[in-house]
């Protein structure tokens, strides 16, 4: 109720005032339940939208891929950002490799392995190291020494010059990698300097020697086409059960994985290669994977074809527990097949059908 006014004009201008302040608040109460009704309430994002990275660390797997020095030009913001929404491990391309690492005996320029492990750091991500002894970008030096107590030596150099370096800051390495040739009987490779010079005690060494120096370390042999069930993987096979047998500190095998739009895990015997590794009690990862297009198909039937390929890699790499699944690069425009659009992310960092394959499989495999 209101007191009536002697003036009636009031009376009415006062009235006309009430009933605009009762609308206001009726009308500011509907707009305020509306707006309750139509905001959303706060949910996490959607699955659909959730990136390979968070897929992948609610499940406790590892998904990642080799990254080179471009993560860190401010200048390619985008690189940078994808490996960083995108990957929760990382490698370096080649930042880690003998030549740009040890160039000199007894010489180490940690430089730009240090940056690219304190990105990985800054961005929380596990650093996989790659790769200790390599046949390919070795310095010079390594090329002139003839001798086999001298070449052991500089083996020990530097792999404990490495691993001591990252002790505690880098949880597993490529210790040999490539060492079995392609060759017939898949015999160690000749164009090796420590096959030809040491011979087979140099792969035992290298694994004993980084042991010493990061006890923690995990420890791998890897390679490429060892993917399928085929001599050179039985090779391999032979190889690191002699390894273990002999009580080296051997952890895992890594499977590369550089493959075609044409490969396929059921020919090949994917799955039951790399379940003959897991039952030897060793961790699989598959560490360098990328899937070239080929042939005159039309792009989009090819990009189809890659996904295809992508999704049936990962799933086997599930189905057996493997610890990692590795993309050799970020973007297309990268890559060191750069040509046959291998990756991920086209030239514009777009995220390619292969993306969303590997999206599909870590949403819709169980844990
Ligand atoms: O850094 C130098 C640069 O200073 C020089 O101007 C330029 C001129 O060629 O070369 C640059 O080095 C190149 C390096 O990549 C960095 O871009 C080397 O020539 C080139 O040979 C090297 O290629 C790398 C290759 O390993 C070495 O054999 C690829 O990027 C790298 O993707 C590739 O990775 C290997 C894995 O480590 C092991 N498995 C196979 C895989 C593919 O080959």
């Amino acid at each position: 109720m209101f007191v009536q006014n002697r003036d009636p004009s009031k009376n009415s201008r006062t009235l006309l005032s009430k009933v605009a302040i009762l609308t206001a608040c009726v009308l500011g109460a509907w707009v305020s339940s509306a707006q309750t009704v139509a905001t959303p309430p706060k949910t996490e994002t959607p699955k659909t939208e959730l990136s390979l990275r968070q897929l992948a660390d609610a499940r406790g797997f590892l998904i990642g891929g080799a990254i080179s020095a471009t993560v860190l030009d401010p200048d390619s913001p985008e690189y940078s950002e994808t490996v960083a929404k995108e990957y929760n491990v990382v490698v370096t391309e080649n930042a880690m490799k003998w030549a740009p690492i040890n160039n000199a005996p007894g010489q180490f320029n940690f430089t730009l392995a240090d940056l690219m492990l304190k990105y990985a750091d800054a961005h929380k991500q596990v650093l996989r190291g790659h790769t200790l002894v390599w046949h390919e970008q070795l310095p010079r030096y390594v090329g002139e020494i003839t001798d086999k107590a001298a070449l052991l030596a500089a083996i020990k150099e530097h792999v404990q010059g490495v691993v001591t370096q990252y002790k505690g800051r880098i949880k597993m390495w490529d210790v040999v990698n490539e060492t079995i040739s392609d060759g017939p009987g898949n015999p160690l490779r000749e164009n090796s300097p420590f096959v030809k010079i040491i011979g087979p005690e140099f792969i035992e060494m290298a694994f004993r020697w980084a042991h010493e120096a990061d006890p923690d370390a995990k420890l791998y042999y890897n390679d490429y086409n060892t993917e399928g069930l085929n001599g050179k993987s039985d090779a391999v096979y032979e190889l690191v059960k002699g390894l273990l047998a002999k009580g080296v500190s051997i952890h895992g095998v890594g499977f590369q994985t550089h493959v075609d739009m044409n490969f396929s895990v059921e020919t090949s015997k994917m799955r039951e290669n790399l379940e003959r590794f897991r039952k030897l009690g060793l961790a699989v990862q598959l560490t360098e994977v990328d899937v070239q297009l080929k042939g005159d198909a039309p792009k989009a039937e090819k990009l189809q074809q890659q996904a295809k390929v992508y999704s049936d890699l990962l799933t086997t790499c599930l189905a057996v527990k493997c610890e990692a699944f590795l993309v050799w690069g970020v973007t297309d425009q990268f890559s060191w097949r750069s040509s046959f659009k291998p990756l991920l992310f086209d030239e514009d960092y777009l995220p390619k059908p292969a993306y969303f394959a590997l999206r599909d499989v870590l949403l819709g495999t169980p844990k």
